[in-house]
């Protein structure tokens, strides 16, 4: 009965249209780069997760190519059935040695990863205390664990503080906090964490996805970053972002834990095994990043440039500790048409309103790569400034 459902949408979507929180997709005529090709136009591209460069160099299709020329192109197999070939193996002890953990197990997606996460370790007796910010995979993946539930106010250590000890008597407790929030860029103080975590009993879980390959001196994320992989027992993180874009995921933990997923883990289980293309291109990333550090040193230079050439036009920029530079303008109808009028510039970002971020705090989120030069970078800062001025940005 289509025809009751049908007027709850229409009124939904045109209430969506009005506050301008509905999402319209642009479609791309080129692959993902530095350089993309939108309605028949080349536009410097501001707004995908592709941290490093590495999507559109051609480095990575030559890997995927090379992959599914030796594996074939997929296992039409979960991995315990018969999906598990050496380069899954060889791939889940690459990931788990760069984020510090003793194993990792591979999964189609980091939403996946989170979702297979909660339920396979905390039930009943349990308690998951998850940061209010933690991004929507965290949050379902929390309510799908029969486990009980607190939130804590972003990165607020007397607040987890306060909740970590309404645990007491608790079987387990988990502290799930993402590593990089990616609508702010802010860190996770992971070290504070655990040490609240260690103070209480408590376990410590952390989505690295956009801390994979950017954060840490070896790119091993944010654990890395504050010092403390050896102190996080549950690390989930993506192959869709930095270490290459297509998609893949894994979540690096202790070697039991690792052993229970593969026995316990229900999107792991009755999942298909990660196609072959991404596996082996990701191994291939993993080997490319420990080569050739330029590639992180050109991402941070490029991020300090960006927000440096951005605070001297006016602009009031995060010094957050990560490429991740939002550009706040509050104003849901603001942030969307300033993007636009952005694009007619050449430049694609994107502005991001409710329900991504709170209501009031619209913004466009720039995503700098080690892909741009400083020439893109000036270009991105002009047209910033110019559009800025029309809309009153600053
Ligand atoms: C923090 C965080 N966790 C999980 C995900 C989901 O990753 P995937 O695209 O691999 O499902 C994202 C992607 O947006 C993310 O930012």
């Amino acid at each position: 009965m289509y025809d009751k459902l049908k007027p709850i949408l229409q009124e939904e979507l045109a209430a969506m249209r009005e506050t301008g929180t509905y999402k319209t997709e642009r479609m791309l005529e080129s692959p993902q780069g530095r350089e993309i090709a939108v309605g028949g136009k080349k536009l410097l591209n501001f707004c995908a997760n592709n941290y490093l460069g590495l999507s559109g160099t051609g480095l990575l299709e030559k890997a995927s190519e090379n992959a599914v020329k030796k594996w074939g192109f997929g296992l039409a197999s979960v991995r315990f059935i018969c999906g598990t070939q050496t380069v899954h193996k060889d791939l889940e002890a690459a990931i788990a040695k760069l984020v510090g953990q003793d194993d990792a197990v591979l999964y189609s997606s980091c939403f996946m990863a989170n979702v297979g996460l909660f339920q396979t370790f905390f039930g009943a007796e349990d308690m998951i205390i998850s940061d209010e910010l933690n991004h929507a995979s965290i949050i379902d993946a929390v309510r799908l664990s029969k486990a009980e539930r607190a939130v804590f106010k972003h990165m607020d250590m007397a607040d987890l503080e306060e909740k970590l000890k309404t645990a007491a008597g608790k079987r387990l407790t988990v502290v799930a906090t993402d590593g990089v929030f990616s609508m702010d860029g802010d860190v996770a103080p992971l070290k504070a964490i655990c040490d609240l975590a260690g103070k209480y009993g408590a376990l410590v879980m952390v989505d690295d996805a956009h801390g994979i390959g950017v954060m840490g001196s070896n790119g091993g994320g944010t654990p890395e970053h504050c010092g403390v992989a050896d102190r996080v027992d549950f690390v989930t993180g993506t192959f869709g972002k930095a270490l290459g874009g297509a998609g893949g995921a894994y979540t690096a933990t202790r070697k039991e834990a690792a052993d229970y997923l593969r026995n316990r883990s229900r999107t792991y289980l009755f999942s298909n095994s990660l196609d072959t293309a991404v596996t082996g291109t990701s191994l291939f990333v993993i080997d490319y990043l420990a080569k050739h550090p330029e590639v992180r040193k050109k991402l941070w230079d490029n991020t300090a440039l960006f927000r440096a050439r951005m605070k001297e036009n006016g602009f009031t920029v995060s010094d957050a500790p990560h490429p991740i530079t939002p550009i706040m303008l509050g104003d849901e109808k603001r942030a969307v048409a300033m993007a636009k009028a952005l694009l007619d510039e050449g430049i694609y970002v994107i502005g991001f309103a409710f329900p991504v971020v709170p209501k009031g705090k619209a913004r466009i989120r720039v995503q700098v790569s080690a892909a741009h030069t400083e020439a893109d970078i000036e270009r991105a800062v002009q047209a910033f400034t110019k559009v800025g001025k029309q809309f009153g940005a600053f």
